[in-house]
């Protein structure tokens, strides 16, 4: 199950995306059904019917909040559990065998998030910039037609600016690298992931972003204004790259992230032309030669084969 990345827990759409109407999701290769039951609390299955395997998401949310499948009309309570089988006389031991596979979720900054497998072991690991209450963050998204593991780098690789972003973010340090500057790099292991640290020239100032295991960058733009970026696999062809920030006091959520919006699509499609070029998986990417300033990216590699690809293999 979720064989392009198995067992972590990460984001997959923004929760104003989220509602009581059953919709389907891709994610890391598998196909989920996601709506809301009658508490408004989200709930995520495999998008296969146990009977005969019909989508789920053709389905029809009832009233008690259960969900019905549109083929032959088993109903499901929101932990899966089969609550009819119309036009037989099932007693409680025989229905008790029959369930839909419920995939943990969460309601957290600003997005839904999901388990990719059906027993996690432990709560997702946020930072303090995504805690508190769910509604107050914004978001904005794009799908790149790429492996996952190559956002991921784009995101943690701070010297492709002055060349990927010439025009916009890398303006003003194009001229220092055509002149020969030098940048170097910091990695601090974290139990989280890694904190980097990136020099241009002189070590005063460095500029510092974070990896969260397994596909977040945070961004530190300055206290308050940190950027988030998520690399959310929806097949081994195809990234959802999200952007979550904290909310201003008074602003509207759709409002705000129509905004952002403006703001993360250029730079965003700046490094997708480049993403979308690239072979897919990392893991293919044996011959690849790096450099001291690639540190982030080797650290993230090893991350990989020993995390995703060999639980991957145990499967
Ligand atoms: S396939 Fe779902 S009820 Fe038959
Ligand atoms: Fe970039």
């Amino acid at each position: 199950m979720f064989a392009v990345m198995p067992q972590q827990w990460t984001p997959v759409l923004p929760l104003i995306d989220v509602g009581p109407e059953p919709q389907q999701l891709r994610v890391a290769g598998e196909t989920l059904v996601v709506f809301r039951d009658a508490h408004d609390a989200p709930v995520v299955f495999l998008d296969r019917c146990p009977h005969r395997g019909a989508a789920l998401s053709l389905g029809n949310r009832l009233e008690d909040g259960s969900l019905q499948c549109r083929y032959h009309g088993w109903c499901f309570d929101a932990e899966g559990r089969c609550l009819r089988v119309p036009f037989n006389d099932l007693n409680d031991r025989a229905r008790a065998k029959i369930a839909a596979t419920a995939i943990p979720c969460r309601e957290l900054a600003g997005c839904l998030w999901i388990f990719t497998g059906t027993d996690a072991p432990a709560e997702p690991t946020l930072p303090d910039t995504l805690q508190g209450d769910p509604t107050r963050f914004g978001t904005y998204r794009q799908e790149w037609q790429a492996h996952w593991t190559r956002a991921v780098e784009n995101f943690i690789d701070f010297t492709h600016p002055p060349y990927a972003h010439r025009d916009t973010i890398g303006m003003y340090s194009f001229d220092y690298a055509e002149r020969g500057g030098t940048a170097s790099v910091d990695v601090e292991e974290h139990p989280a992931g890694m904190i980097m640290t990136n020099y241009m020239g002189r070590r005063s100032y460095g500029f510092r972003a974070d990896w969260y295991a397994p596909n977040m960058t945070r961004l530190h733009f300055g206290a308050g204004n940190e950027l988030h970026v998520y690399s959310i696999p929806l097949s081994d062809a195809e990234t959802r790259v999200m952007t979550v920030r904290q909310l201003p006091a008074d602003a509207d959520p759709r409002g705000w992230s129509d905004r952002a919006a403006a703001v993360d699509h250029q730079i965003l499609d700046e490094d997708r032309l480049i993403v979308e070029s690239q072979p897919g998986d990392i893991a293919l990417a044996e011959d690849e030669i790096s450099v001291a300033t690639d540190a982030p990216t080797v650290q993230f590699r090893r991350w990989y084969r020993d995390n995703i690809l060999s639980v991957a293999a145990s499967a």
